[in-house]
């Protein structure tokens, strides 16, 4: 008898694991990835300072990030205006960055995506 219990409170439990998409990831549009107040200061360098400034840091841009900064908001504009900046983390370039490390999310795509469309502002 022992040797059934088991099972069946496994079976029960893992049929209690809700795992909906929208339960996971929540509805789409429904504003869990906010784009609407996409600035430079609060939304766009944090994430390229998680992801990019091992390398492109004023400091570490010499040693490993090929000399290109992505600190201040002047470095930044020039990869935003040359297209750079995009094609490389929507991996359309040759330079697919973060290099070595995967794709930023789909939402920090569409945070420095909205930020440009409004403009690039050094905000
Ligand atoms: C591990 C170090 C490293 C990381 C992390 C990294 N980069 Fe780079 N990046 C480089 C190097 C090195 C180059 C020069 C091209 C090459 O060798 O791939 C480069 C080139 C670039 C370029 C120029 C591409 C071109 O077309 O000329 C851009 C823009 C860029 N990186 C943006 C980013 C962004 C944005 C991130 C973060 C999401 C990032 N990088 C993360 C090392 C890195």
């Amino acid at each position: 008898m022992k040797k059934l219990v088991l099972p069946i409170v496994f079976f029960i439990l893992s049929g209690c694991y809700y795992d909906s998409e929208e339960a996971l990831y929540g509805k789409p549009g429904s504003g869990t990835c906010d784009t609407t107040v996409s600035k430079f200061s609060t939304q766009v360098k944090p994430i390229l300072q998680s992801n990019c400034y091992v390398c492109h840091s004023n400091t570490s841009a010499s040693s490993s990030g090929a000399g290109i900064q992505l600190q201040d908001y002047a470095n930044v504009k020039v990869y935003v205006d040359n297209g750079k900046l995009v094609s490389s983390i929507e991996h359309t370039s040759n330079f697919p960055m973060p290099k070595g490390g995967g794709t930023l999310s789909a939402c920090d795509i569409s945070i420095i995506k909205a930020w440009i469309t409004k403009g690039a502002l050094n905000d």
